[in-house]
């Protein structure tokens, strides 16, 4: 059920000059924008359904980092239905991720592996990069997405929890990115995507690991885009409001523990604390973006976030 179809061609050949480079972008947008599928639109409030622009990814092939759950599980399967090869990363139980390759592969006929690298570690990272490079013949679209959580304040925060979080959230977006920079820049077309939070642009208390490693993430992101303007290589970050997640579930668990709630009465305060729409973003959302992110519509779209936040930070 995998697609034969190799990687571009055009992919490893010098990168054209700059007014073909941007006739041929205009061509791409011309091909991207096809009658869409009403799966996303038949929905009256928020689709939260994958939207679909045709299978334009065809032969292209995607990192995404801690993909077993939550964001980065619903951020694979929206590349993979736009015809892109994936590579699944994060911890899990192996049946269960042998279980998810097949799903995906066969739902999106697509080539799917894993790499179990773990993100605090950075010769597996490398690994990681290269294996992709290796199997698919590029590496075009990385997605930095792993990333955990600690709650503590700053007096208490665990030495070793904050190492941890600065490890994952952190370093090992410099290490991937770092890796996955040659090629992409060989190739002429790559994304850089990172996935950092409204907490690279607003801090909340006992939060300050993770605060601290979002806003670096945007500094990093800025960086790096600005290293490659001009190479067909962008650099972005996506920040998330609240989605609900395992991580976000166990914030949910402390707080009716804490405050003698019902589940759902803690997730309402959540949200209602700080989401003015009231409502979560949904990991099919993010994949949306992402999948937009990758298109031509946003080949001059680098160096910025884009924010999804139910209007979070505008208060
Ligand atoms: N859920 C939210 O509300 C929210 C909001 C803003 C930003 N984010 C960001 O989105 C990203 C994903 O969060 P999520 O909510 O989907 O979390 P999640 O806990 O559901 O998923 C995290 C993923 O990272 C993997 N992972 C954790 N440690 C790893 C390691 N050392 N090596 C490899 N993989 C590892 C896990 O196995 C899992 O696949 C994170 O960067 C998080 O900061 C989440």
């Amino acid at each position: 059920m995998h697609s034969t179809k190799q990687p571009k061609a055009m992919k490893k050949t010098q990168r054209p000059a700059a007014p073909q480079r941007a006739a041929r972008r205009v061509q791409r947008v011309a091909n991207a924008i096809r009658p869409q599928s009403t799966a996303a639109t038949t929905q009256k409030k928020r689709p939260t359904a994958i939207g679909h622009m045709g299978n334009f990814l065809e032969g292209r092939s995607a990192i995404v980092t801690g993909s077993t759950s939550g964001i980065g599980l619903g951020v694979a399967k929206a590349l993979a239905a736009h015809g892109c090869n994936l590579t699944l990363n994060g911890f899990g139980d192996s049946n269960e991720i042998t279980q998810l390759q097949k799903d995906i592969s066969t739902q999106y006929n697509v080539k799917v592996r894993y790499s179990p690298a773990d993100m605090t570690q950075p010769s597996q990272i490398r690994e990681m990069v290269q294996g992709a490079q290796k199997e698919f013949g590029s590496l075009d679209i990385l997605v930095n997405n792993a990333g955990i959580q600690h709650i503590s304040s700053v007096e208490q925060f665990p030495e070793e929890a904050w190492d941890r979080v600065m490890s994952i959230n952190l370093d090992a977006v410099y290490h991937a990115t770092k890796a996955a920079i040659p090629e992409m820049k060989k190739t002429g077309y790559g994304r850089i995507i990172n996935i950092a939070s409204v907490h690279g642009h607003v801090a909340s208390i006992n939060k300050s690991a993770y605060v601290a490693t979002k806003h670096a993430v945007l500094g990093f992101t800025k960086a790096t885009a600005l290293e490659l303007a001009g190479t067909g290589v962008t650099c972005t970050a996506v920040c998330p409001g609240w989605v609900l997640t395992p991580l976000v579930q166990k914030q949910i668990d402390l707080r009716a523990t804490q405050n003698n709630q019902t589940n759902a009465e803690a997730r309402i305060s959540l949200l209602s604390e700080k989401q003015p729409s009231k409502e979560f973003v949904t990991p099919e959302d993010l994949g949306n973006t992402i999948v937009f992110l990758s298109s031509p519509f946003a080949d001059q779209l680098t160096g910025t976030s884009v924010v999804l936040d139910g209007g979070w930070i505008s208060q």
